[in-house]
């Protein structure tokens, strides 16, 4: 399903309301609540909403496990633009999870070990019965995680090789594409479409094209959001402009 909301704020309002009616009712039921995190422009407003809820409704994170879904390869977790850096800066460091819960790709790690790690990173989510719920963004190429146009719908945990278009939108934080990492650790499609639930995210008019495609499109490895058409378990949250060109 598609829902569109006036703004990018209010969607993210009521992203969060999920996010947390989600955690209280496996508190209730003393259970975790594992989620699939995503980074970028796109969901900062739904971290800060939870925040927002922890700091002044004591929403508490403690049975809270993430799993973020992807990072770049090589990066220093403590570069500026690392996703452990965006993650701090948006959501942990302002909240109560437990550090040891917290999962992000290992942009550090040697070549040779990339392969073992991603299988340990699938096999660590389906120990704690799989992702509750997974956030997505979208890139322009139709990109979710780093997952990009060629990318097969069972796809794993895995390195990949990151689209000129994807380092090109990055080339901002990084002073420059040149300087864009070109390659990344990302979830697989496979590993995403496993979530109970899905639901991604877009705002602004520079996403509408890529949208339509997305929700309205044929489905293929081309875009690889497309995939998403074959989940019932998918919402497409989306604001105004977003979903301008929805027919
Ligand atoms: C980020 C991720 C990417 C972004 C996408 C949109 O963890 O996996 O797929 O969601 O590139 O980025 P923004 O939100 O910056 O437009």
């Amino acid at each position: 399903p598609v829902t569109v909301y006036e703004n990018a704020h209010i969607a993210s309002l009521r992203v969060a309301a999920r996010i947390t009616n989600l955690i209280k009712r496996k508190q209730d039921r003393g259970e975790k609540a594992v989620l699939g995190l995503a980074t970028g422009a796109t969901p900062v407003q739904v971290y800060e909403e939870l925040v927002r809820r922890h700091k002044e409704e004591g929403l508490s994170f403690s049975n809270v496990i993430t799993f973020n879904l992807d990072e770049y390869y090589p990066m220093d977790p403590s570069s500026r633009q690392s996703y452990v850096t965006f993650m701090n800066e948006n959501l942990f460091d302002h909240i109560d999870i437990k550090r040891e819960n917290i999962h992000i790709p290992d942009g550090t790690l040697p070549k040779e070990e990339i392969a073992a790690y991603c299988i340990a990173y699938e096999n660590m989510i389906e120990a704690l019965g799989g992702l509750d719920l997974q956030i997505l963004g979208i890139g322009r190429t139709g990109h979710i995680g780093f997952n990009e146009p060629g990318s097969a719908p069972n796809s794993g945990t895995r390195l990949v090789t990151l689209d000129d278009l994807t380092r090109r939108d990055a080339s901002r934080d990084f002073g420059g594409k040149e300087n864009v990492p070109t390659k990344a650790i990302t979830m697989g499609i496979g590993t995403i479409f496993k979530a109970r639930e899905i639901i991604l995210m877009a705002w602004n008019r520079k996403k509408a094209s890529i949208i339509k495609k997305a929700v309205e499109g044929e489905i293929s490895g081309e875009v690889p959001a497309t995939y998403l058409q074959l989940s019932e378990n998918t919402e497409f949250v989306l604001d105004e402009d977003a979903a301008a060109e929805l027919t």
